[in-house]
């Protein structure tokens, strides 16, 4: 009985699968707060090379991997497809369970395959220094492993709850050479101006998004580079879902559903889009697509599809998402990358479509289902990824119940290596389940921008 389905390097991807091709309507763009206006490339090029200025508006369904990517990604890819036997084995399922791993990447998540193509394509542009936000430490890892192949250095603003959670990613990240600043800093307008009114801030990731953009706005030769939301970023994560195709080939099996946790859209777009392709062009109608959230950061469950500002200072372009408003603060659970206001446009605008169904659980729920899955499968899963294990249990306990086999396949975006303080946390009974703030949330929601 096979368990693992493994690709050799040439069966890699040379192309990610762009969604923007086989929407039925086009994503809503991204406009100039200023003038309320869409925004022009030129408005985007203090902050990004104009490749991915491009890419982000790109409506061809393939965009070549460039070679130089492409070699480093077989640093690690092709990642493995599990079938998780003894997972189903323990809850008695008839549903079949594949999940795509991801934490073999070096900075142990599905964050190096974009953080690689952007650091590649600044370098290209001649740009010298990458600044950045993380939240789990994931992305920053991520983004400090490739500035350092491509000889960039790298700013990263780490969430200030994260830093203090999580010191030992700070210390990767400073081991590939990047500088790491706990967020909110005294080093930004933005940062300076959070303190003022709460020397305690915890942070989040739109303060700390404030603060990389402020940076790089600041200096010619700095770029900004963001983990998560922006088109391109799905795009490059695409790799995930294209090579699942092909695996799940090999195991002569096609998804039902589909799983998959939520920050800013990232790993679900990965592993979703490729799938949902397919359904949008007709070529199959059944797949269900499901996005996992946190209750205590319920964007897609709770917030407003509106325009909004990406980070707290009010420094990025309006994009239509999912939002909970950009001052909110989301409590600080475990899973710090999901903690964030927005959501990605184009997920946003697939939910609004009825085509991906989301969906919140409580922390709690999510490590338990996250140490099932260790005990049984032996991975221990980061706090984020948990959130997906959790959602593919239910639907395989649901197939239980109903007394039918369905195919799920779910991505298991990160080990949680850097993230056993809220497993000992965890353990020793010391997390606690926390429910969004509805009078916070009114709150941030009332400060919207107006676009008329
Ligand atoms: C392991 C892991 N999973 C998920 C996320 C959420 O991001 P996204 O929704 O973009 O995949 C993060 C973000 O930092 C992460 O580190």
């Amino acid at each position: 009985m096979q368990i693992k389905y493994t690709l050799s390097e040439d069966k890699m991807p040379k192309a990610w699968y762009n969604i923007q091709a086989d929407l039925p309507t086009p994503v809503p763009g991204v406009l100039n707060p200023a003038t309320g206006q869409p925004i022009t490339p030129t408005d985007l090029e203090s902050l990004f090379p104009m490749a991915l200025i491009k890419q982000e508006v790109s409506t061809e369904p393939n965009i070549q991997i460039p070679e130089p990517v492409q070699s480093i990604y077989r640093q690690w890819r092709p990642t493995p497809l599990y079938r998780a036997r003894r997972l189903e084995k323990h809850l008695d399922t008839p549903a079949k369970i594949y999940y795509k791993y991801e934490g073999v990447s070096p900075a142990g998540s599905h964050k190096p395959n974009t953080a690689v193509a952007q650091a590649y394509y600044n370098k290209e542009a001649g740009i010298q220094c990458l600044t950045t936000e993380t939240g789990a430490g994931q992305w920053g890892s991520a983004l400090a492993f490739a500035g350092a192949l491509f000889d960039l250095e790298v700013v990263v603003y780490m969430v200030k709850v994260s830093a203090q959670q999580k010191p030992y990613r700070r210390a990767l990240m400073e081991s590939y050479g990047a500088k790491v600043i706990p967020s909110p800093s005294h080093e930004t307008q933005a940062g300076r101006a959070i303190l003022a009114d709460n020397p305690q801030s915890t942070g989040s990731l739109g303060i700390a998004i404030g603060e990389a953009v402020e940076v790089a706005l600041g200096n010619k030769t700095a770029n900004y580079a963001l983990g998560s939301v922006l088109n391109h970023v799905l795009l490059h994560q695409t790799v995930i879902g294209l090579e699942a195709q092909t695996q799940l080939d090999m195991a002569g099996d096609y998804p039902d559903i589909i799983v998959a946790c939520t920050g800013g859209g990232s790993n679900f777009a990965g592993i979703a889009f490729p799938f949902l392709g397919a359904k949008l062009r007709g070529e199959q109608k059944t797949t269900r697509f499901v996005a996992v959230e946190p209750t205590a950061c319920p964007t897609l469950t709770k917030g407003k599809y509106a325009y909004d500002f990406g980070d707290t200072a009010h420094l990025t372009p309006l994009v239509k998402m999912h939002t909970l408003g950009s001052s909110f603060v989301p409590p600080g659970i475990h899973a710090g990358g999901l903690r964030y206001h927005g959501m990605s446009p184009l997920i946003s605008h697939l939910v609004e479509l009825g085509l991906i169904e989301p969906r919140a659980y409580p922390q709690l729920s999510c490590f338990a289902a996250g140490v099932m899955f260790a005990r049984t499968e032996g991975i221990l899963p980061a706090p984020e990824a948990n959130h997906a294990v959790k959602g593919a249990i239910d639907e395989a306990l649901r197939c239980k119940e109903e007394g039918i086999s369905r195919t799920i396949l779910f991505n298991l975006c990160g080990h949680g290596h850097f993230d056993m303080q809220s497993y000992i946390d965890y353990h020793a009974g010391r997390l606690q389940d926390s429910e969004y703030n509805e009078q916070e949330i009114a709150m941030a929601l009332a400060g919207l921008p107006v676009v008329s």
